[in-house]
């Protein structure tokens, strides 16, 4: 029989370390759904190659997040963990919904603009239609909810907009996905510019927080972070006027629990130096026990392959359903 719980899914690009954004934004929300969700995980190493990647580093960290979103409390056998190319319907879909979704479609994703201007020597074709990939990643498992953070809103509307204009000629073949945003986290900015994401693939090593980071690195980095001008080291939220303090109470937020007006309390008069001390404890609460129970995880090879493999199964069962339904509306003769 089917199940008739609701329906999650997600995935990040292993196209470096995993960051406390990827994180606070998207792999917190994914965990303990298992109950209520079927959940589906797993590494885009398909989107990673839309800029250039070292073979073995790419296999390396597609290895690694596995082993970390495990060690992030996702239990390989109530969530179904998998690689994105294991399961080639997810190409064989992104190839038919390219053919639904339009050049000015694409043309107004922020993150095609962002990427194509930092990286003006390879705006490739896979870089222009990755959404198609990942409205194809999406609504070949028909979920209901896809938890990710706040920049990849705009690819989940689009994913919704190719589904409906999909099902508008075909009838209901596709489930209209929503986005999961948490309120806070969805937009944790880098420690070196706060006016910038922070990022897998930042340059600034200092601006990122990385999930295996050692506890002394944590805060050597929140100590270097930026604040500002202010002489008073007033802790006080105000995005617009002090991005780095606001940048930082996003993160004690998150991984205290505290709201804003009662972190400004327990800061008042304190200075810049306690309060990013603090944050960086608050972190390194956070992060450590997962760095650790990745690092074991990483030291056994075969049982990590062991559960990418069932992972590519048990996601190949449910994705050959839905491709199949879409072969056969489009007229796409049966083999
Ligand atoms: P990616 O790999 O850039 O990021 C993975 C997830 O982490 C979130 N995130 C952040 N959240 C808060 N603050 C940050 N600084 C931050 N950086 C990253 C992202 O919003 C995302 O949820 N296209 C996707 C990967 C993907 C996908 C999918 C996601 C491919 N197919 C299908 C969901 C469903 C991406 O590049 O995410």
């Amino acid at each position: 029989m089917e199940s008739e719980k609701k329906v999650m899914l997600s995935g990040i690009q292993p196209s470096g370390a995993l960051t406390l954004g990827s994180y606070l934004g998207a792999i917190r929300n994914w965990a303990g759904r298992a109950e209520k969700f079927d959940c589906y995980y797993f590494m885009a190493d398909m989107h990673a190659i839309t800029s250039r990647q070292v073979p073995a580093d790419l296999r390396r960290n597609t290895l690694e997040q596995l082993a970390q979103y495990i060690a992030c409390g996702l239990d390989p056998e109530k969530n179904v963990l998998f690689v994105q190319s294991h399961v080639p319907h997810h190409a064989q879909l992104g190839w038919v919904l390219n053919c639904y979704t339009m050049f000015g479609e694409l043309s107004r994703m922020t993150q095609y603009k962002d990427k194509s201007a930092k990286n003006a020597e390879n705006i490739n074709g896979g870089l222009f239609t990755y959404p198609a990939l990942m409205a194809a990643d999406i609504l070949l498992y028909q979920p209901d909810y896809v938890p990710v953070g706040e920049d990849q809103k705009q690819h989940v509307e689009l994913t919704r907009n190719v589904a409906q204009r999909f099902n508008g000629i075909y009838g209901d073949v596709f489930k209209i996905p929503e986005p999961y945003i948490p309120e806070v986290g969805a937009r944790i900015m880098s420690l070196a510019d706060p006016l910038d994401k922070m990022s897998k693939s930042d340059k600034d090593q200092n601006g990122s927080i990385h999930l295996m980071d050692a506890p002394e690195e944590i805060m050597r980095k929140f100590k270097r972070a930026v604040t500002d001008s202010d002489t008073e080291h007033c802790v006080h939220y105000d995005r617009a006027e002090k991005p780095g303090v606001a940048n930082l109470m996003q993160i004690y937020a998150a991984c205290t629990g505290e709201n804003y007006e009662a972190i400004e309390r327990t800061f008042a008069g304190q200075g810049y130096g306690a309060f990013k001390a603090a944050v960086g404890e608050a972190v390194v609460a956070l992060l450590d026990p997962i760095r650790t129970e990745a690092a074991r995880l990483l030291a056994d090879k075969a049982y990590l392959e062991e559960v990418y493999r069932k992972g590519a199964q048990r996601a190949s069962y449910t994705a050959e359903k839905t491709l199949r339904k879409v072969y056969k509306k489009i007229g796409f003769l049966a083999t």
